[in-house]
């Protein structure tokens, strides 16, 4: 039942595996990248508290030990303090270049021990062990690092590509369902911004998928990952195409400053509720049907998700501030703001000739539908 993507980058290509199971068989696959049979984990509590004990075990059947730190779940973990803490202790545990650190969790873990690895000694190999769905759909595919500053977010970080990365379907089992569904608005995003059929087939199968079904859950990831590895092997480091991948963030990352990147507003739902924006405003400036806007809503009401400005709880700050928020966009180019913009589902591009009174316009109105 095991998927594989390849990720064909030249001289730092790897193996993404999917399937059931996959956690108790880490060691087999982990083994032949092994110059000694040793690893360090990174973990958060919530995922050591539930997954540590099968990892240590599939690590064990092989003859492979390990040390495992174990750091605090949420968003603001990625930041220096604990940047520092992680490459002390990897240092502690005398990792060295040949060495491989293994990173198990979702964004936040990945994010951060990607990012360790790549500074530790002027990098060492790691593997990624994405447990959230978003991390097994996007953060742990592509070689993007990196911690948050008070100032923004992923705004200190490296590109350094994995040697491997293993996305068990089963651990999926264990995440709350809203933070299931984050995850799953990045799974949809992918359809809308390259794959219409992919979106079709989620119209069907998503609410399957969010039920469980496990062979609907390979698919869903095998498809993202097929679809990110595509673009990354076209564009690594986001000199064009690799933005193509923000469709949503624009709005997103506003929303996310503004509802204080925490428990309001989850990075996932801040993508759905970017990528209906971006439907809304490709519509009104004519370049797709109004028909499309109304699909991309209609899909996620159905999978039980945050569509709508309405639908975020608590105050949001005025159009001008929001559209001041974007400015902050690592998208911004020479002051303009770029976007993610829709010929239609599947038919996505990157664009500064977006005019903000259009933007402003269309915030107005979502913020008055509140
Ligand atoms: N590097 C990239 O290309 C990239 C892409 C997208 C997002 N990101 C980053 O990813 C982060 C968000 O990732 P996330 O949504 O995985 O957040 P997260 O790592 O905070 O995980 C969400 C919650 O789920 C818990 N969790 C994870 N796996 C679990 C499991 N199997 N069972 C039970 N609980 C589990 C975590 O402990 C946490 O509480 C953000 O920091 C974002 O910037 C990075």
């Amino acid at each position: 039942m095991m998927e594989t993507v390849h990720v064909g980058l030249e001289g730092r290509e790897y193996d993404i595996h999917i399937g059931p199971g996959l956690l108790a068989q880490t060691g087999t696959f982990i083994g032949p990248f092994l110059k000694r049979k040793h690893v360090c984990v990174v973990t958060d509590e919530n995922v050591a508290a539930l997954h540590l004990d099968t990892l240590r075990d599939g690590l064990a059947a092989e003859g492979i030990g390990f040390e495992a730190l174990v750091l605090p779940a949420g968003e603001s973990t990625k930041n220096w303090l604990h940047l520092e803490r992680t490459v002390e202790w990897l240092l502690a545990q005398r990792v060295e270049r040949s060495d491989l650190v293994v990173a198990l969790g979702g964004g936040v873990i990945g994010d951060l021990t990607g990012f360790a690895a790549a500074i530790l000694r002027r990098g060492v190999g790691f593997v990624q062990i994405p447990t959230s769905l978003l991390a097994q759909v996007d953060s742990s595919v592509g070689g993007k690092t990196g911690i948050n500053s008070p100032l923004g977010k992923n705004l200190i970080g490296a590109f350094h590509q994995p040697r491997l990365v293993l996305a068990d379907i089963d651990v999926l089992g264990t995440l709350t369902p809203r933070d299931f569904l984050a995850g799953y608005g990045e799974v949809v995003k992918y359809g809308m911004l390259g794959d219409v059929n992919f979106f079709e087939w989620l119209e069907a199968q998503g609410p399957k998928l969010a039920a469980g079904d496990v062979a609907a859950r390979i698919e869903a990831v095998k498809r993202s990952c097929e679809m990110k590895a595509e673009i990354v092997m076209r564009d690594e480091t986001e000199q064009g195409d690799r933005a193509l991948l923000n469709l949503g963030h624009t709005f997103c990352h506003a929303l996310e400053a503004a509802t204080g990147y925490g428990d309001r507003l989850l990075h996932g739902e801040g993508v759905a509720v970017g990528c209906a924006l971006a439907f809304e405003l490709s519509a009104r400036l004519g370049l797709c049907s109004q028909e499309d806007p109304s699909r991309v809503r209609q899909h996620l009401h159905e999978m039980g998700m945050k569509v709508d400005l309405k639908d975020i709880e608590g105050d949001l700050p005025d159009a001008d501030t929001l559209l001041d928020l974007m400015g902050q966009d690592k998208k911004v180019v020479d002051g303009q703001l770029r976007f993610i913009l829709a010929r239609g589902i599947g038919k996505s591009f990157v664009t500064a000739d977006v005019p903000r009174d259009t933007v402003r316009a269309l915030l107005v109105e979502e913020l008055s539908a509140r």
